[in-house]
């Protein structure tokens, strides 16, 4: 079928056709901003999940409901350089310029530019130049050199700023495992202060399934600020909703036996379900998408995956750590001890380390608990079982 009229949206971050499966989440955003705007208490969330799974997806359609409700949405997608008070101050700076009006300067007004002002100051002088906003700093406020208690300052400003207009601030950071354990102590101890003072700041953490652990080390009072969603591969029925209903809009409908194959395949995984959807479409012929479509799909789902989802990742291993991973997939799904992936190499757990550490590094696999490893993408041992047969022996 005409491929220019295709619904699906396989990608990072692009919205799909029909958002599904994840009410729960929506609810519960829903219900934070509702509560934190009436002055109550409620947990900031922190998403966790592999790659591809709908987390950024998520952060998108929380922005807009929080714009909605006259929320300021401040978003960022943290990387592993990125300058975290640069980042910040920026995002600080524009929420507070949606606040100025046109006339005398409140109070709340002056003193969030003061405490923004003095929060920069601590950054490098290109730091404060990349800003953009250069406000005086206000002695006493957000200056003290300490990470904690300077974002606590800035942000509690905003917090004030925002709830005199009875709206709110809403932190919506995505892959946030990549920050520093230093930044992480600064930012949950900054939300457990504003927590305390009932402001209107909540916080949207996105990331991989390391994110909770690595909270709770930053501050072990984490577990008790926030609520901790995973996010996995949808449902039987969401998964056939997300394939079913963007071409039901359309005027086209899937077999039974389409859709059976398809979630067979693709283990309700929601990228996973966008390529095949793509694909289906593509391949189908008339107003209907049936087992015969799915088959010829198959070849372009896994081209495609292969080449883009799976390929480039590992063609930034290294031989040794591309090793560990062949060997990981032959041991099997999910979490699995890296002393069992040792002895499936013949090697000392030790000596995996190095290619460990790079893996996880190069984002490939994460720690899943007490001496486990895990990959961040779905079906990844499968692919590896696919790619270098006689998997487990490969050293
Ligand atoms: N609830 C959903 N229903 C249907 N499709 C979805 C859903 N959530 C996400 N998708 C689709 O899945 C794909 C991946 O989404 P997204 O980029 O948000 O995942 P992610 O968890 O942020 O991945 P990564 O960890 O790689 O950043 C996109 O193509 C998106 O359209
Ligand atoms: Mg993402």
């Amino acid at each position: 079928m005409d491929p220019i009229q295709n619904p699906y949206a396989p990608g990072a971050g692009t919205l799909p056709p029909a958002l599904v499966g994840r009410d729960r989440e929506l609810e519960r955003f829903d219900f934070l901003i509702g509560r934190l705007g009436r002055g109550g208490s409620e947990k900031s969330l922190v998403l966790h999940g592999l790659r591809g799974v709908g987390k950024t997806v998520l952060l998108t359609e929380f922005a807009s409901r929080a714009e909605r409700a006259g929320w300021s949405a401040l978003r960022h997608e943290w990387r592993r350089e990125s300058d975290f008070r640069t980042a910040i101050a920026r995002l600080v700076g524009a929420a507070i310029a949606a606040h100025e009006r046109p006339g005398r300067v409140r109070r709340a007004l002056r003193r969030a530019r003061g405490a923004l002002g003095s929060f920069t100051t601590a950054i490098s002088t290109e730091g404060q130049v990349s800003v953009g906003f250069q406000w005086e700093p206000e002695r006493g406020l957000a200056d003290s050199g300490e990470l904690e208690q300077d974002l606590g300052e800035l942000l509690a400003e905003l917090g004030a700023l925002a709830a005199e207009s009875d709206s709110g601030v809403v932190l919506l950071f995505d892959e946030l495992q990549l920050l520093g354990l230093e930044e992480l102590e600064g930012l949950v101890a900054a939300l457990h202060r504003l927590a305390q003072e009932r402001l209107p700041v909540a916080m949207v953490a996105a990331g991989l399934p390391t994110l909770p652990g690595l909270l709770l080390e930053a501050k072990t009072y984490a577990e008790r600020l926030f609520g901790f969603p995973a996010l996995g591969a949808l449902a039987p029925e969401a998964s056939e909703r997300a394939l079913r209903e963007p071409a039901a809009e359309l005027g086209v409908s899937f077999s039974d036996e389409a859709i059976a194959a398809i979630m067979a395949e693709s283990g309700g995984y929601p990228y996973f379900l966008q390529e095949w959807g793509k694909a289906a479409w593509n391949a189908a012929r008339g107003g209907a998408i049936d087992r015969e479509a799915v088959a010829v799909a198959e070849a372009v789902v896994a081209e495609e995956l292969d080449e883009e989802f799976f390929g480039l990742r590992m063609e930034r291993a290294s031989g040794a750590e591309l090793a560990l991973c062949v060997a990981l997939a032959g041991v099997g799904e999910g979490p699995q001890p890296i002393r069992e992936v040792a002895a499936a190499m013949g090697r000392e757990p030790k000596a995996l380390s190095p290619a460990r550490a790079g893996l996880i590094r190069k984002g490939l696999v994460y720690p899943a608990g007490r001496g486990e490893v895990a990959f961040t993408v779905p079906h990844f041992g499968r692919y590896l079982r696919r790619r270098v047969p006689g998997g487990a022996e490969h050293r």
